[in-house]
């Protein structure tokens, strides 16, 4: 008989023969955002599951599953939506999608810092909305990357990435602080700082490092009172290594110059929220890893991880 994998959202045809043409039968949901309720019915009995970052998949999620349940595979780098420990016990194997999205996110960073810095999304709106009058000396001056410090916290492949790429806007230095010293960044030249450091020194600083209960809410106002107040903060890792109430006052108040982020909490941040009412605030809508190759490979990926785990091999890329 066939594998059962019900797959959260509609994918790409290449991921979605990867799994028909390797004896599995698929129950993809259409309706997004996919209910909960609709989740719990639909993993019953399944053999695996593709999902995506939308969706917990925690300790109920697991045991409506079943017994069957022997693989989750996320279209997505990040797996704080998966509760490993719970699919460690039940020995569910996880998989993900590391490497493929390095490039299309570090691209995504530098796009969002080059936006927030030089304030490119507010001037087109200006141009549109009647406001470009004589080119005026010192209007829609923002601050640029030569000569200056960028830091990136939580420096790993994105983050060496992003600095790779930021090193050729003449920046006087990259700095970046992890636990520990990334060998590859000190061969790069890209100095290892302490935190204070970092938060001081930096004219930019980029949050690229994953979301666990160290990083939890890790950005607070404690750590912006110690930024540039001119500091621009760039955030592409997640939502939750941010204190956003405490974000928000930073910015509104002057204690950093301003923010650009692909990440929120919660997502899709409402349309009322504090955050998009502030003109220093530049947010997207999590896309850094939205390129057309790159979601099809991660899809594919998942896909792979997913059939190889049904099929008792190794997965591409596996967590726990
Ligand atoms: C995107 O945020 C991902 O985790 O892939
Ligand atoms: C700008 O357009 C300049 O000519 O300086």
């Amino acid at each position: 008989s066939k594998y059962k994998v019900f797959v959260t959202q509609s994918i790409p045809k290449e991921a979605e023969s990867i799994l028909t043409s390797n004896n599995v039968e698929l129950v993809v949901n259409q309706k997004t955002p996919l209910e909960r309720g609709i989740l719990l019915e639909n993993v019953k009995n399944k053999d695996g599951l593709f999902c995506t970052l939308n969706e917990k998949i925690d300790q109920q999620v697991l045991q409506t599953a079943g017994l069957n349940l022997k693989v989750v595979g996320t279209c997505s780098v990040g797996y704080d939506h998966i509760s490993l420990e719970e699919c460690r016990e039940r020995n569910i194997q996880v998989g993900y999608t590391p490497g493929v999205l390095t490039d299309a996110t570090a691209e995504l960073a530098v796009g969002l810092l080059l936006d927030t810095s030089r304030r490119i999304s507010e001037a087109i709106s200006s141009a549109k909305s009647g406001e470009w009058g004589d080119w005026k000396i010192m209007w829609m001056c923002g601050r640029g990357l030569s000569g200056s410090n960028v830091g990136i916290f939580g420096l790993g492949r994105i983050g060496l990435a992003v600095a790779n790429r930021l090193k050729n806007f003449g920046v006087n230095k990259i700095i970046y602080h992890n636990r520990k010293p990334n060998e590859e960044a000190l061969k790069y030249g890209y100095e290892y700082a302490d935190l204070d450091t970092l938060l001081q020194e930096s004219d930019f600083l980029v949050v690229t490092c994953s979301a666990t209960k160290e990083t939890e809410k890790f950005f607070n106002m404690e750590k912006f009172k110690k930024m540039k107040p001119s500091a621009i903060f760039v955030n592409v890792s997640r939502g939750s290594v941010v204190n956003q109430e405490d974000l928000c006052s930073a910015l509104k108040n002057g204690i950093i110059g301003a923010a650009g982020l692909d990440v929120t909490t919660p997502e899709p941040l409402p349309l009322d929220h504090e955050l998009f009412k502030l003109n220093n605030c530049f947010i997207t809508p999590h896309i850094c890893s939205a390129e057309v190759n790159t979601r099809v490979k991660m899809a594919v990926i998942t896909a792979t991880n997913i059939v190889n785990a049904l099929q008792n091999k190794p997965l591409l890329h596996q967590i726990n």
